[in-house]
């Protein structure tokens, strides 16, 4: 959505907001970290809004947010750590990094392309409420502007995204007030990102110190290695026809193999672009990829695809 004012939801109003959700919208939320950017984790148009709203430069995966630990196990490998950290801190600000199970049902863009997913249960009473009347996942990165403060208030998200984003569901200030914190699980239990659960407290629950690897998250995130998102055929970018043995990976009206988005909607472009690029990869042949506007998330997108062309 575009330039249509900004609903505010009372905190009592979250039938409202899983509706909104439920047909693709976004809604911001409130959680005892920041206010998050809400949107139905399943739903690929959806999550390319978040970073559409946004303006998020490149596609770094975000949170899943539910509303159980048994709503969590369906997404990801359960291990006895994760059952104890969350039994100690769950619901509340600790985000977990888990292998992906397969079917697991999410957009591509959530994950962006890993095997693992992080994934939370908030404490926050309406955010808890808002997942139990959506009775799905939530994807949402932090709700504001890519580059500024996290919000803690309603009205800051608000301020920053009004006209861009559905509704905001007010549920007063953030009690934590920063970021979760987040502990890689997949490997030897690992610090990825401080936040709201002291490491201390972390590692007397898990009777062991943790490993340190804060480049995995923020600017250095996982989705920002050179390699990355690299399918194994060669890309070649800013195409108008396939060569000999070459697939071709369209945009706008065009004879192609596989196109982003027919209509040369950008957004659309997003949400189909690792599905895409998987099923063109799985052909064996190499890639070629038709130019992409570079505005709005086209810039997030061009990002990603130059990564992928990148000599490695
Ligand atoms: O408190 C919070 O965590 C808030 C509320 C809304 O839940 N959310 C939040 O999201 O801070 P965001 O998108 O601003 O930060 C998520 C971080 C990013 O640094 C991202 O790189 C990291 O989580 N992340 C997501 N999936 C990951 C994964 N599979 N492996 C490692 N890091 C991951
Ligand atoms: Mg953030």
């Amino acid at each position: 959505m575009q330039n249509v004012a900004t609903q505010m939801l009372k905190a009592d109003e979250v039938a409202q907001a899983a509706l909104i959700l439920g047909r693709g919208g976004l809604v911001a939320f409130p959680s005892e970290t920041v206010y998050g950017l809400g949107a139905d984790a399943r739903n690929g148009q959806a999550v390319a809004q978040v970073y559409a709203a946004k303006g998020r430069p490149s596609f770094n995966p975000l949170i899943v947010h539910v509303g159980s630990v048994e709503a969590a196990q369906t997404y990801v490998d359960w291990t006895s750590q994760a059952q104890a950290l969350a039994q100690a801190f769950w619901p509340g600000p600790l985000t977990l990094v888990l292998p992906l199970k397969p079917d697991h049902g999410l957009s591509g863009l959530v994950i962006a392309g890993l095997d693992t997913l992080a994934i939370r249960q908030p404490a926050h009473p309406v955010m808890a409420a808002l997942l139990a009347a959506f009775d799905g996942p939530i994807a949402g990165p932090s709700a504001n502007t890519s580059g500024r403060i996290s919000p803690t208030r309603a009205s800051h998200v608000m301020a920053d995204l009004n006209g861009k984003i559905d509704a905001v569901l007010d549920g007063g200030p953030c009690e934590v007030g920063l970021e979760s914190t987040i502990i890689g699980l997949s490997g030897a239990p690992t610090l990825l990102r401080a936040g709201g659960i002291p490491t201390k407290a972390i590692e007397q629950c898990l009777g062991q110190p943790l490993a340190t690897d804060t480049d995995a998250t923020d600017i250095t995130a996982p989705g920002q290695m050179q390699s990355h998102y690299a399918p194994h055929a060669t890309v070649r970018l800013n195409a108008t026809s396939a060569e000999e043995n070459e697939v071709l990976l369209g945009f706008g009206t065009m004879e192609c193999d596989l196109n982003l988005s027919p209509a040369g909607n950008v957004i659309e472009a997003a949400a189909n672009l690792f599905e895409h690029l998987h099923q063109l990869d799985r052909t064996g042949k190499d890639i070629a990829v038709a130019k992409i506007p570079d505005t709005g998330i086209g810039q997030a997108i061009n990002d990603r695809l130059k990564r992928a062309a990148a000599p490695r």
